[in-house]
């Protein structure tokens, strides 16, 4: 059979560019070479686009950026062009393309809007399509949504941060008043915690909806909740299926960016430490959210579980989850059999399958 043209687009002007490049360097890294040309396409931090010829080792440190091959190359929204055009100094050149798998998180890369230019560019693509992309990128919409669905969640709300300038005590005394302390003060819009804050008492408030406010102009408020922290893997188009369920123990007061990324302190247990009607549920609600939302290809469902009673609280729904070969996406698939290459090759299945180009890749 023939190699696929498949294009990793990596970096993006989010807060997690750099989640973005070890992400990417673990999926360009386990690709099969048999079975895909590998295109590596990288967006800087300041939203230039450019086709890295070099080594994938160099994504990691950011040096890719520097190397004196690269050339600026660009999605065409024109779907008969089918594939990136990449500009060289004596003119333009098309590179036609079978599927582009997106290892962005957060801001345009997870939120729907590069899917809308892969949805113009008639590419089929790993991954949620711009509708679902957008409602799970935003805390806001994804509570009000699933609470309609009787999907338990914590207390909450929500504001737009200018209103709070406007008007602090009105948004001060209505948080006092629905929610019991320690609350979570997080940005609409993120993701990685950054931005994220617990706090304890009142006085502590102004400062975190200030931190926040720097990621998005919403802000959520939740109370915080008392348990365990899972997660759950889900897989496929309208017939998905859910892995088994995992756990962060996390190091830090909570799971926050350096206990992420730059501790590495922090545990995963897999199988999560819950009983088992426990992670029946999550396995269970993380497929229902995940077809009411329209999601396809892979999403990362995350949940509490009470310490009290066991309670299954869905914290919120990942549509490009960290993606390294130690992240808990790919390791619960692996613990389930997959390796690293195969679910690489299922996604990109999915792919074709939503776009109605189904290849078989073995
Ligand atoms: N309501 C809550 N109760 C308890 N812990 C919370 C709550 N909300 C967030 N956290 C903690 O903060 C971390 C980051 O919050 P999360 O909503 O997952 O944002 P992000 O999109 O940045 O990952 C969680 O992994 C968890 O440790
Ligand atoms: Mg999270």
């Amino acid at each position: 059979m023939a190699k696929l043209e498949l294009a990793v687009i990596f970096g993006g002007v989010s807060s997690e560019h750099e989640v973005s490049l070890m992400s990417a360097t673990s999926i360009i890294e386990n690709l099969s070479k048999e079975k895909y040309n590998i295109h590596m396409v990288g967006i800087t931090k300041d939203g230039r686009w450019l086709l890295y010829r070099g080594d994938p080792s160099a994504l990691a440190d950011g040096s890719w950026e520097k190397d004196e091959q690269n050339v600026p190359a660009f999605l065409s929204p024109d779907s008969s062009v089918h594939g990136l055009l990449v500009l060289h100094q004596d003119g333009a050149q098309v590179l036609r393309l079978d599927a582009v798998f997106p290892a962005l998180h957060g801001k345009n890369g997870e939120d729907g809007t590069i899917q809308g230019l892969f949805q113009l560019s008639g590419i089929p693509y790993v991954g949620c399509d711009t509708f679902s992309s957008a409602i799970c990128m935003d805390k806001a919409v994804t509570h009000t949504l699933l609470s309609a669905a009787n999907v338990e969640q914590a207390h909450y709300l929500w504001f737009y941060a200018d209103r709070f300038d406007a008007a602090p005590d009105t948004i001060r005394n209505k948080i006092k008043a629905r929610l019991d302390f320690p609350v979570f003060v997080k940005p609409c819009n993120a993701g990685s915690s950054v931005g994220v804050s617990r706090v304890d008492r009142f006085e502590d408030l102004d400062e975190a909806i200030r931190k926040a406010s720097r990621e998005d102009k919403k802000i959520i408020v939740e109370e915080g909740i008392k348990g365990q922290e899972v997660e759950c893997a889900v897989l496929g188009n309208r017939d998905a299926t859910a892995s088994i369920v995992g756990e962060i123990g996390a190091s830090a007061e909570f799971y926050d960016y350096d206990d992420k990324y730059i501790n590495g302190t922090s545990q995963l247990y897999i199988p999560a430490r819950i009983p088992d009607e426990a992670a029946e549920k999550v396995r269970e609600t993380a497929v229902r959210v995940y077809r009411l939302l329209g999601c396809s290809g892979l999403a990362r469902v995350d949940f509490f579980v009470t310490a009290e009673d066991h309670r299954v609280v869905l914290n919120e729904i990942n549509t490009l989850p960290g993606f390294t070969s130690i992240s808990m996406y790919p390791k619960l698939w692996m613990s389930m059999g997959l390796t690293y290459g195969e679910l690489l090759d299922r996604l990109v299945e999915f792919a074709l399958q939503a776009a109605g180009k189904l290849q078989c890749l073995d």
